[in-house]
């Protein structure tokens, strides 16, 4: 067998035993780097990768210890074989460096024939472990993109239910603090006028109204309330109401007409801008208080599905439901279906509780309606049907999308394997659904397609396999 070959750092004070060293190594296939000392030696690794070091003991400036000592405190260096160089009657220096995390020694004066041999492992050994640190980091990175894969499905829409009620909340804040600042300026101006008795007691009703009337919005018909508006308006303006054009629509919402409003100027002579400017601005603080209280029971109930449909706070396992993993999904995907995806529920009546990774599972019917809704390019129909099968329950996702064509259907499940434009898809979906299926569940799942029926059908186990293996023993 042909054996491993690569760029070695040889390191010896003594030019004889370096060049002659150097000439044995490219003679066995090796490239070969040279330094006088541990000082250049150092150096040397921190320029360019090397597969192992040939490493003199006694050197003047800088001696082979230290060179290694500085090697395995170095994570770069750490692994780069050592084999310290040693004359026969240097054995505790050789235990010493070996103790040290050398790999091996090798005795002076050199024989070809040994020096191969070590070289070779160690170089083996090295290549070995090169390529289980790859693969590791090819399988973190492929357990990250997984993780971002279908995180990527569900922060969209879920950015939107949050962004509306956020937004409002927010325009909400601005437009309280200018009402608010706007209700006491009236207020003052109010409290400032000389009122009798019964004005005061009027202006107590009044306040009661503008809390209690903000249930009447949005009665009107559109038509006839652009109408009662610009009627409202120019009474507003006669009166002499500097934002008439922002008062008008809040009192049309109380409920007032041109006639009520003439009511009220009787009773309050020489008052009314202040008077109509501290109702409806009244009437404006609650209504936007309801508003921005609807907005946070809106994110609030979104967190709460969030919570769900992960699992967060709770155990890896647990009893779960499927039909309810199903309902948590649909409403975190809500955005991407409510534009033309009709939704067909086909549940078994008394389907029982499945022991399962909750949170995968979810993540399994997340990828499954993804690729349904996508192939069906979002207008369709999407059914969710789930029965019992002896041991086992049936979950069944099919949609009327344009089906998979037969000659890529042996490879759907394969990491990375899309047909969808960059962007749209990593391919990781369908792979990541199998492996929760398979390896996770000991379950399976396999697919049917044609033009306009494309069914994923998921089988699991009512009991984990560990719950098994308690059975027998
Ligand atoms: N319901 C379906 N109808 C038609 N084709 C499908 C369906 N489900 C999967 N496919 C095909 O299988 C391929 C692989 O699916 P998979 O879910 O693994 O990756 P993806 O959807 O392309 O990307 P990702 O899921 O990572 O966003 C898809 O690109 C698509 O061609
Ligand atoms: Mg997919």
């Amino acid at each position: 067998m042909e054996g491993e070959r690569g760029r070695i750092l040889v390191v010896d004070d003594n030019r004889v035993n370096r060049l002659t060293l150097a000439r044995t190594l490219e003679q066995q296939g090796h490239a070969v780097a040279l330094a006088e000392d541990g000082r250049q030696a150092l150096e040397r690794l921190g320029q360019e990768p090397f597969d192992a070091v040939l490493l003199d003991i006694l050197m003047p400036e800088m001696d082979g210890y230290a060179v290694l000592a500085r090697m395995k405190d170095d994570p770069a260096l750490r692994h780069v074989p050592v084999i310290v160089i040693t004359a026969l009657d240097e054995v505790d220096s050789a235990v010493r460096c070996i103790e040290m995390g050398a790999e091996d020694y090798l005795p002076k004066p050199f024989n070809a024939v040994f020096l191969r041999a070590r070289l070779e492992a160690s170089l083996r050994r090295k290549k070995l472990r090169d390529l289980e640190q790859a693969y590791l980091q090819q399988e973190l990175m492929l357990r990250q993109s997984e993780k971002l894969a279908t995180l990527g499905k569900l922060s969209a829409g879920i950015a939107h239910e949050l962004g509306n009620p956020v937004a409002a909340a927010q325009r909400g804040a601005e437009q309280l603090e200018r009402a608010l600042r706007e209700h006491l300026a009236a207020y003052l101006k109010l409290c400032a006028a000389p009122l009798g008795p019964e004005q005061v007691e009027t202006l107590r009703r009044l306040a009661a109204e503008q809390e209690a009337c903000r249930e009447r919005v949005g009665a009107l018909d559109p038509l006839r309330r652009g109408d009662l508006e610009a009627e409202l308006e120019r009474w507003l303006e006669d009166a002499g109401l500097e934002q008439a054009w922002e008062a008008a629509p809040v009192l049309v919402s109380m409920g007032y007409g041109p006639d009520a409003l003439a009511g009220l100027a009787e009773r309050f002579p020489g008052h009314v801008p202040a008077l109509l400017a501290w109702l409806s601005s009244g009437f404006t603080v609650f209504s936007v208080l309801e508003e921005i209280g609807e907005g946070a029971r809106r994110v609030h109930a979104i967190v709460r599905a969030l919570k769900a449909y992960t699992y967060m706070d709770q155990a890896p396992v647990q009893n779960v439901d499927v039909h309810e993993g199903l309902e948590n999904t649909l409403v975190m995907l809500r955005a991407r279906l409510k534009h033309g995806v009709t939704v067909r529920r086909d549940y078994a009546p008394d389907l029982p509780a499945i022991e399962g990774y909750g949170g995968e599972l979810n993540q399994l019917w997340t990828n499954l309606i993804d690729n349904a809704v996508q192939a069906m390019r979002g207008q369709g129909e999407l059914t969710l049907a789930t029965r019992r099968d002896g041991d086992a329950v049936v979950v069944e996702v099919t949609d009327t999308g344009p089906g998979i064509p037969p000659e890529i259907r042996p490879r759907i499940f394969d990491p990375f394997f899309t047909t969808k434009a960059p962007g749209e898809g990593t391919g990781l979906g369908l792979s990541i659904s199998h492996g929760i299926v398979t390896q996770r569940h000991k379950g399976s799942i396999t697919v049917e397609s044609r033009p306009g029926r494309t069914t994923f059908r998921v089988r699991l186990p009512l009991r984990l396999e560990r719950g098994m293996d308690e059975a027998a023993g």
